[in-house]
């Protein structure tokens, strides 16, 4: 049992007495405790180090009070155990060296044993169990086949996507088959972290909105779904019935695709902020739960616009089955008092403006 279990109750549709609330990214260097021990060590230093990670996770919960801790890791760490080098480049973001062009390089690439090669992932989550003791759900998570891919085969960041679209409209075979390969490894790390105790599983499939509705339903969806069937929500690693561990499907642009998102075995829909959280919910009626939808960049006017836009969305989110959240990470120039009025509005609840 865990004490604090709003976010679990909500992920599955049941009743709380209000919205639970954590920020994607929370983590990061908006807080000034997170910038002094980065000053210390680089980024992926800190994601295999598990007291590091843990530490950093432990922060938002300990310092803001939000209902759920995210283990501090990053989408790409299963990529560099699949063989590719990857770096972390301040202000730059990530960097993957020898980008995936050509079809002998996506066979070069191995399924990994999460368990040998991430173990610090593994150790980070039983750390984390430790010091929650139950006053908490921890959530697990990775990234989705498309966004990975989407990284490998750019070799970073990206605009417009151009050497991931080329290769969906030149070399179908060998993009599927660099997401079918991603699909298997994501399946294998998830599992493990569920097995070392994530108790919510979110995928991020950031990118997957820059694809047409088509292209979604080609190159993103079915990866999503044969995660989505084969990850364990039974912990016991047995099957996976409807009380086990939630899922989490996270799509930065999804309006054009929500339909299809709710198709894909996710509890909940993580969705932006450029939907209407009210027109949402219409669209995919009592299905799955949704997260979100405040755009991070609200964070950046003042305690007072937050708490109005975040007593907005609890509205429309209706109290049941709905997840306090952005609509996509905090930004690392928010103040903290911004992000400390959002979590403060959406513990308040919205009694008093109902
Ligand atoms: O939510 C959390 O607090 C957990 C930690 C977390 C990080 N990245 C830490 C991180 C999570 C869940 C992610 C996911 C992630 N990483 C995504 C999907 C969600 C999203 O926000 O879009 C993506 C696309 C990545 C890839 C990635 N990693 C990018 C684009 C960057 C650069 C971002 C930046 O602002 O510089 C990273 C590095 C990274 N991952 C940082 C953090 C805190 C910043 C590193 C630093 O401290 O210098």
């Amino acid at each position: 049992m865990i004490n604090n279990d709003r976010l679990i109750r909500a992920c599955r549709r049941q009743e709380v007495d209000r919205a639970p609330v954590w920020m994607m990214r929370q983590a990061g260097r908006y807080m000034p405790e997170y910038r002094a021990l980065r000053a210390k060590y680089d980024f992926m230093t800190m994601c295999k180090t598990p007291e590091l990670a843990a530490e950093v996770s432990m922060q938002p919960y300990e310092i803001l009070g939000v209902d759920a801790v995210i283990m501090f890791s990053d989408i790409l760490v299963p990529v560099e155990a699949m063989g590719m080098k990857l770096d972390i480049v301040e202000s730059k973001g990530p960097v993957l060296e020898d980008p995936v062009r050509a079809e002998a390089q996506v066979e070069k690439l191995i399924v990994p044993d999460p368990v040998e090669t991430m173990p610090f992932v593994m150790e980070t989550i039983r750390l984390l169990r430790k010091r929650l003791d139950a006053s908490a759900p921890l959530i697990g998570f990775a990234g989705a086949p498309f966004t990975l891919a989407s990284y490998m085969v750019e070799g970073g960041g990206t605009r417009n996507y151009a050497e991931i679209k080329r290769m969906m409209y030149r070399e179908p075979m060998t993009i599927h088959r660099l997401l079918d390969k991603l699909a298997d490894t994501i399946i294998l790390y998830i599992n493990a972290q569920i097995e070392a105790g994530a108790q919510v599983v979110q995928l991020f499939d950031t990118w997957a909105g820059e694809l047409s509705a088509a292209d979604y339903e080609e190159f993103a969806l079915p990866y999503e779904r044969k995660i989505f069937e084969r990850i364990h929500r039974d912990p016991s690693g047995r099957g996976h019935s409807g009380s086990g561990v939630p899922a989490i499907l996270y799509v930065n642009g999804c309006s054009h695709i929500l339909e299809k998102m709710a198709e894909s075995g996710a509890d909940v829909l993580s969705i932006d902020w450029r939907i209407d959280l009210a027109e949402a919910r219409r669209r995919v009626g009592d299905k799955v739960a949704l997260q979100g939808n405040l755009d991070p960049c609200e964070l950046l006017g003042t305690p007072e616009t937050v708490a109005e836009s975040v007593k907005e969305i609890l509205k429309k989110g209706g109290g049941l089955g709905h997840v306090m959240n952005l609509g996509h990470g905090i930004l690392p120039m928010v103040p903290v008092e911004n992000a400390r009025a959002f979590i403060e509005t959406a513990k308040a609840g919205i009694k008093e403006t109902a």
